[in-house]
């Protein structure tokens, strides 16, 4: 396996891929310019001169390559400095953890403030105490983590250790330490393409693997260089995207030096190389969702208070709470900007980018550190949460009566009080819905634009929906409701579809390109996804449906292992191995992994998921208290909760 390095007689240095013209090592596309006056193509972001760059972190290497922005050992909160100052935090429970108190108004977002919220300012004052970091972590264990890090005494399948084994070897190690696991780790594989990378989102079941084994080393080790990487300054084309952006993947390379000597380089992919070239949005959205569990599940408080990993935080933030043309509080993205990472039709505010950009807010809030500096964007990220819940909940929600309500639409209303205010033509409604839709249940359709509703079934973005609270308490038990209702179509013989249907015929030749890989019932196109399994498992014990769970996971078990880990399988039923699937595919193994685990411990899952947050309800005096629907979804959300 090409990613991890054996140095059997000499010790690496260690340092940040810094291709340049006076470089040996040049970008792989041929896009970049090599003139020094317009493109140089990645280079360290250099604002702040007292930094330290991989010192830091690594302690190995003076290589003035590494110097970034971030890393100033001094101003970083260090577990034995003990006569540091208190850390400001709230009570140390999932809802509770909460810097929603008092913000103050934006200057440029009145629009937003008319069309949505009412200014953030009702939100109840935070119930906080001043704990040091140290009184919260005693000997590195803390004293929730000990509850749930217990070892279950359950013996192992073979099945499980034998994933155990197949996890550990796809470890990719940086300058001796593990840093992450490569996307897929097949020795028969001679064109691995990219897969041989480490994938942000695809170490995310990993790294709760990790986690709930009671092992935080590769998972802190990960998002402190990822960290690191995000603060290059990216040039593609002689256009930098944001600072904030956060790679898609990386690779650690091995480079040789004179005298026979070699490096490894950290090499990261911000787009710039995938197929397609595309923005991969979910990376720091992911980062921001698994900084928060390593804390919750390591007791480790002192790794999002460091000052290079808050500053990281306000950079992603930044960069999807800057203001735009958009009239949607939903994020705009282009196509293949998540797991479905080519054209596949989602381009514009696709759920799976929602429901994760809200887990991301939610976290946010509970890491950010409360200060001068950060009070507009507290205010700035209560808003959106509340606007973004509203506009999903009352916008994406479909089930029977909805779909009816749609199939009867009125169009071409011209007025604040349309009740179809997206203009959609009614013949829009599939014909394949009409007879699919259950009696019970119901599910966040795919996209939502003017004069369109993308109404296929995304696995991802309506189970991160339900782990998120995104949807209300009754919504996301519809959810499930559906999914065990349609079980055939959407679990079938391998949880899980990605998504449902497969689009067939002229709208596969113009949504996909006619893409050979994405063809019906294929990979993308309602291909049906082991690694899914995971977030299904977290879903359901959220909802206290763990039967759903030990159902899917039943299934996955019978092939698996035998199947040898692929990444994906095809038909409609998810009866064939993938047409062009990897095998031992990493986060189908870890999303296996993960679900066990979990599963055997119900305490560690409880820290992994959220319940709905009345604050943010609260936040919302809704647009459509005068139109004809009279209650806005969020009263009639809480009126349902209350009953
Ligand atoms: C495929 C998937 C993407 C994944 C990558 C690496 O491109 O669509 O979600 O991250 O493979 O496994």
């Amino acid at each position: 396996m090409t990613a991890i390095f054996k140095f059997t007689n000499m010790k690496p240095c260690c340092r940040i891929l810094l291709p340049s013209k006076n470089t040996l090592f040049l970008p792989r596309s041929s896009n970049f310019l090599p003139n020094p006056n317009y493109c140089s193509a990645f280079q360290l972001h250099t604002s702040a001169p007292s930094s330290f760059g991989l010192k830091a972190i690594l302690g190995r290497t003076n290589s003035a390559w590494g110097q970034s922005r971030i890393f100033s050992s001094s101003r970083h909160f260090n577990f034995s400095n003990r006569s540091r100052t208190p850390f400001l935090v709230a009570r140390d429970a999932p809802d509770l953890r909460n810097f929603s108190a008092s913000v103050e108004s934006r200057a440029n977002d009145k629009n937003f403030d008319r069309i949505y919220v009412q200014g953030g300012i009702n939100v109840k004052p935070l119930q906080e105490e001043k704990i040091s970091a140290d009184e919260r972590v005693e000997g590195g264990v803390n004293v929730r983590k000990s509850e749930w890090s217990r070892e279950v005494g359950k013996e192992e399948s073979e099945m499980e250790k034998e994933a155990w084994k197949l996890l550990r070897n796809a470890v990719v190690t940086y300058c001796g330490s593990p840093v992450g696991t490569v996307a897929a780790n097949d020795p028969n594989d001679k064109t691995p393409l990219n897969y041989d990378q480490v994938f942000i989102r695809d170490f995310v079941p990993s790294a709760f693997a990790f986690l709930l084994k009671g092992e935080g080393e590769i998972v802190r080790n990960f998002l402190l260089h990822t960290l690191q990487l995000q603060s290059w300054k990216k040039t593609v084309d002689c256009y930098s995207p944001g600072q904030g952006l956060m790679p898609a993947s990386f690779k650690v390379r091995s480079v040789a030096l004179d005298d026979n000597k070699f490096e490894e380089v950290l090499d990261p992919d911000f787009g710039e190389s995938a197929i397609g070239r595309v923005a991969p949005v979910d990376s720091g959205l992911w980062w921001i969702i698994l900084l928060r569990a390593y804390g919750k599940l390591t007791g480790d408080y002192g790794l999002q208070e460091r000052v290079d990993v808050q500053t990281g935080i306000k950079l992603i933030l930044n960069l999807c709470l800057s203001d735009g043309f958009d009239m949607f509080p939903t994020l705009l993205v282009t196509d293949g900007s998540c797991m479905i990472d080519r054209r596949m039709g989602i381009h514009g505010h696709p759920l799976e980018i929602q429901s994760l950009f809200y887990s991301a807010l939610r976290c946010s809030r509970e890491m950010l550190a409360l200060d001068e500096g950060s009070k507009n964007l507290v205010r700035a990220i209560n808003n959106r949460l509340s606007a973004l819940s509203f506009h999903i909940r009352e916008y994406y929600w479909v089930d029977l009566k909805k779909i009816n309500e749609i199939y009867r639409y009125k169009t071409e209303e011209y007025s604040t009080e349309a009740t179809n205010k997206f203009n959609i033509y009614p013949d829009q409604i599939p014909h394949w819905l009409m007879d699919w839709i259950p009696e019970t249940g119901g599910y966040l359709i795919g996209n939502l634009q003017p004069a369109h509703m993308d109404f296929r079934f995304f696995t991802l973005g309506n189970l991160w929906s339900i782990v998120s609270s995104l949807g209300t308490p009754r919504q996301n038990e519809a959810v499930l409701n559906l999914v065990e209702a349609k079980w055939d179509d959407l679990i079938g013989q391998m949880p899980l579809k990605i998504c449902y249907p497969a689009v067939e015929s002229e709208e596969w030749r113009i949504i996909t390109g006619s893409d050979p890989k994405n063809t019906p019932w294929s990979y993308h196109n309602g291909g049906s996804w082991p690694t899914l399994l995971w977030q299904f498992t977290l879903a359901c014990m959220k909802m206290h449906r763990t039967d759903l769970a030990k159902k899917a996971l039943d299934i996955a078990e019978k092939r698996l292992f035998l199947d040898g880990w692929p990444e994906y399988y095809d038909t409609r039923s998810g009866k064939f191995i993938g047409k062009q699937a990897r095998l031992y595919q990493t986060w189908s193994i870890a999303g296996y992994l993960t679900s066990k685990v979990l599963m055997e411990k119900p305490d560690a899952a409880a820290l992994l998921f959220w319940e709905e947050d009345y604050d943010i309800l609260e936040n919302c005096i809704c647009a459509l208290s005068n139109s004809n629907r009279k209650k806005c979804s969020r009263r009639l959300a809480k009126s349902q909760i209350l009953v």
